[in-house]
This record gives C-alpha cells, structure tokens and sequence, in this order.
C-alpha cells in the first residue's frame, strides 16, 4: 500500500461518489468556492453502492480515496451518503493516520444532521436514503447526538438510484417508486416536517418528490448544506486551506465509459464536460 508522507505543496479537492450523485454536491461547492481546482471521481462501474456490504463499500471507497491521493489531493470529500455512513469513519481512523496521516478525508452525513435542528419545527424527521444509509443508523445516530429531543425515522428507497443511474427519472414509471416510499416513509411518522435526501443523487428526482410529499413536508437537499460546511472548515483549517490548489479547474474521471457518463454530467451540471476513465483496484 503506498504511503503519503507529509507534502505541503497544494493539490485539487478530490470529489468522490459512487457515480453521478455528487455532481449534485460538486456544483455547490463550485459554486460557492469556485477559486479552489477539482477532481471529481464517480465509480459508476461498481455502482450502485446502497445494496453493498459494509466490508465491500469501505473497500471501494478505500481504493477510491487512495487514487485520489495518488492524483494528488490532500483533501476529498465522500459526496456520498452511502460511503460516508460505511466507509469514512474507517479510513479516517485506521486508514489515514497510517498513509496519509496529514491528508483528510470528509464526509457528509454530519453537516447536514447539523443543520436540520435549525430547520424542522415539528422536531419530527425523516431521512429518505439508500438500503445502506438507512441500515447503518448513521442519520439517527448524528442527528440524536446533537439534538437529542428531534424524532427521526428512515426509509430506504433502492430504486431511487437506478431511476437515476438509468436517466428513467423523468418517465411516468419512475412516479410509482416514488410515490411508494414517500408514502411508506409517512406512516411512519405523520409528524414529519423536514424529509433529508439523504443520497446525493436524489436532487434530480426533486420535482416529482415535492410533487409526492404532503404539503408542510420540506425536502431537505445537502449540496449548500454541504458547500457552506465546506467553506467553515477551510476557514477554521488555514493549514489545509493553503494546501488547496487554487486554478477554479475541474477534471472529471469515471471508472466506467467517458461518453456515457460526459452525457449525464451534462444533465446534472448543465454544461459540457470532457471526462477521463480510469481503473480503481
Ligand atoms: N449517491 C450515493 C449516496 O449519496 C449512493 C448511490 C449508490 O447507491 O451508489 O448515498
């Protein structure tokens, strides 16, 4: 395994998702901070990740972070819900102090359990997500830490990302399964007032699920949530900030074909995109 000793030189923000949905977070953060270069890295070969063993998402999201670093990255942010609930606190705690003990890794599960204690009236939550998001507890847990009274219950919607994945999100189909766990995610909790799209593909699915979603249900996207938290850290980490290549360039790789994934990034980002592939073992 290679190691990364201490460099100071600067280096792009690494952007790492299981395929498309953290494009949804990387406009934000550009938007926001549009001084900083880029690379973003979707996996969109061995995606989705939300069905995934524990042991298989941390793995890829290992080799991810890794090739990121080896791309020269100091910094990456896991743009992925699935890979922060399973695989962040891992490489945070066993990977990093040993090959890149001056490098970070963030996630972004925490930013926004932080900032729904400041949104829901009700303190009631709900937190529509992957299988693996939702089995890992990982919402309940952050957002009881911090604001122990807000009631927080989940529901996993595993079609919600190959709708997506698929570009079958605008077609009548796709109303059915959304329809379907809005639905299932309200009887569990008619007190809901703020649902998370806790999964960063969700944001292209938004129009039809405010379309589903009672009145008085707020559907909470992260990509702000996500940017703003991004900009405090950088802020209160001037060590890391200097250590952020400055250029307002982003370079694009997937681990599955250019074309295709040139052709849905052009969707999520609304503009052209050039696009490299590249291999993650
Ligand atoms: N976009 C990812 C997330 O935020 C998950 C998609 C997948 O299942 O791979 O959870």
């Amino acid at each position: 395994m290679p190691t990364y000793i201490a460099d100071h030189r600067p280096g792009p923000i690494g952007i790492f998702d299981s395929g498309y949905g953290g494009l949804t977070i990387l406009e934000k953060i550009r938007h926001l901070l549009p001084q900083y270069d880029y690379i973003y890295l979707g996996d969109n070969a061995r995606a989705p990740y939300g069905t995934r063993s524990f042991e298989v998402v941390y793995e890829f999201t290992r080799q991810a972070v890794l090739k990121l670093f080896s791309m020269g990255c100091r910094l990456v942010i896991l743009a992925c819900n699935t890979a922060s609930a399973k695989a962040l606190r891992s490489i945070q705690q066993l990977d990093l102090p040993l090959v890149a003990p001056d490098r970070r890794v963030l996630g972004i599960i925490r930013p926004t359990a932080e900032a729904v204690g400041n949104i829901t009236r009700t303190s009631h939550v709900g937190v529509l997500a992957t299988v693996g998001t939702i089995q890992s507890c990982s919402y309940t847990l952050e957002i009881k830490k911090l604001f122990p009274h807000i009631q927080v219950v989940g529901e996993a919607c595993p079609m919600w990302v190959p709708l997506v994945e698929n570009r079958e999100y605008d077609n009548p189909g796709a109303d059915y399964f959304i329809e379907k766990y809005i639905k299932a995610l309200m009887a569990q909790d008619a007190r809901i007032d703020t649902a998370i799209l806790a999964c960063t593909h969700y944001p292209l699915l938004l129009d039809k699920i405010r379309r589903y979603l009672p009145a008085g249900v707020t559907p909470l996207i992260q990509g702000d949530i996500v940017a703003e938290s991004l900009k405090d850290y950088l802020a209160r980490h001037p060590e890391m900030e200097q250590r952020c290549q400055r250029g307002g360039e982003c370079t694009f790789y997937t681990t599955e074909s250019p074309e295709k994934f040139a052709v849905l990034a052009s969707i999520f980002l609304q503009k052209k995109v050039t696009v490299t592939r590249l291999t993650l073992d």
